[in-house]
């Protein structure tokens, strides 16, 4: 499966490596980058090597190791300057307190420290080291100077530290460095300044206070295109019901539960909003009656009476009109069979932009999987079937033609 991300392919990114335990996940992150279609020059500051062998960075990415300043074969390959240059982005991780409190005075004394100072590019850090250290106001003054120079930070998080001992300093988790990086990258993307909404996920409608109705929506088409969004400098709002993922960086999620949970969150936040795309798999019936006690088991028959919930597709197509900002919608319709047909009619009768229509009886597409065979049909009748793909492929198509709704 293609598990390039449109924003980093192709991209220059050098990694700096600093000399902490956290460098081992540092490997992780290059692969995910190199996974992703980036072009990763990693840079290692002697403590670094300590951690990690150069050689594993190397393998990762087919590229040259930095290690260096002053080998004369590295200045002329990859030397200080080339590398800061073509950077789209720089990124240390993990970064020390030491390599922070250098980048914030200015000091360039080994080709780490030379490359951030050289480079053009955004900076974006990921902390890690032990919580004295960062709660040391001199690493707090250390931080605000990079911050207000327009540096980036992602983490570090709470828990477990290599000393055994519990608080902040963790690095973040690769994947959400490759996020925050993806949030830095795309920044000032065809999405900048455009406020949009995202529904993921399925609901859940309660009928006794440990049971619902729900349905199989995993969240991850939903939490994809939030991405995607965010990728082409959105700002996002997620709206999304229970799910096992974690929500992108950079964006704003609200959990929810039930539709009408959903519905209040969606209609809270759209006078605001440019672009709303409802991907979640909202409950169409819910239990008429939600017991205040569970429900106990004492027939053989237990009847549950379903009512229908609002749509709040088209609760939001009512208020669309005349000065409202809401310039663009996107629905889905999940179907088992007429795909082509019942999409149609959901887009007339939802007053929708677009819709994405997906069958999710087939096996390798809907609920739950990690690819998708979408077919999009505008409102003019314009109808493009893409091929099977990944969901985060699918999502940057779909957020793409959100673009071109936007832009007309
Ligand atoms: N939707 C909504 N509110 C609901 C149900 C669905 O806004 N109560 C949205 C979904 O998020 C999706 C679109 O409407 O974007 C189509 O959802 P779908 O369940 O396929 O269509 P329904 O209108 O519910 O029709 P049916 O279930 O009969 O196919």
């Amino acid at each position: 499966m293609d598990t390039r991300i449109a924003l980093l392919d192709g991209k220059h990114i050098v990694l700096g490596v600093t000399g902490g335990i956290a460098a081992f996940k540092s490997a992780d992150l290059a692969s995910r980058l190199v996974q992703a279609g980036a072009l990763v020059d990693v840079v290692m500051t002697g403590a670094a090597t300590e951690f990690v062998r150069p050689l594993t960075f190397q393998a990762l990415t087919h590229r040259p190791v930095a290690l260096e300043m002053f080998s004369l074969l590295q200045e002329t390959d990859i030397g200080h300057v080339s590398l800061g240059q073509r950077a789209d982005l720089m990124l240390i991780a993990p970064a020390t307190a030491n390599t922070i409190a250098k980048l914030a005075h200015g000091l360039a004394d080994n080709m780490l420290t030379t490359t951030a100072l050289a480079c053009r590019s955004p900076l974006l850090l990921a902390p890690a080291m032990e919580s004295g250290m960062w709660g040391n106001p001199v690493t707090t003054a250390n931080m605000e100077i990079l911050r207000s120079r327009g540096v980036c930070t992602v983490g570090p998080e709470s828990g477990r530290l290599a000393s055994g001992g519990h608080g902040y300093g963790r690095m973040s988790e690769p994947a959400v460095i490759l996020d925050a990086a993806r949030w830095v990258l795309g920044r000032n993307g065809r999405l900048a300044g455009a406020a949009v909404i995202v529904t993921a996920g399925g609901t859940r409608e309660a009928f006794d206070p440990v049971r619902f109705v729900g349905n199989r929506s995993s969240g991850k088409m939903g939490f994809a295109l939030a991405a995607a969004a965010r990728d082409r400098g959105a700002a996002v709002t997620l709206i999304h019901g229970p799910a096992a993922l974690e929500p992108p960086y950079g964006i704003m999620a609200i959990a929810v539960e039930s539709c009408a949970d959903m519905e209040r969150a969606v209609l809270d936040s759209i006078g605001d909003a440019d672009a709303l795309v409802m991907a979640a798999a909202v409950a169409d019936y819910r239990p008429e009656i939600a017991a205040s006690q569970k429900i106990k088991k004492r027939d053989d028959r237990l009847t549950l009476s379903l009512v229908r919930t609002s749509d709040i597709l088209s609760a939001v197509a009512e208020q669309r009109g005349a000065g409202r900002r809401l310039k663009a919608v996107i629905g889905f319709a999940a179907e088992t069979r007429d795909v082509l047909d019942n999409a149609r009619e959901k887009l007339t009768r939802k007053k929708l932009d677009l819709i994405v229509a997906n069958d999710v009886s087939a096996a390798d597409s809907g609920f739950e999987v990690d690819t998708n065979r979408v077919t999009l049909i505008d409102a003019s009748g314009g109808m493009q079937t893409l091929p099977l793909m990944s969901k985060t492929a699918a999502a940057e198509q779909i957020i793409d033609r959100l673009v071109a709704i936007l832009e007309r």
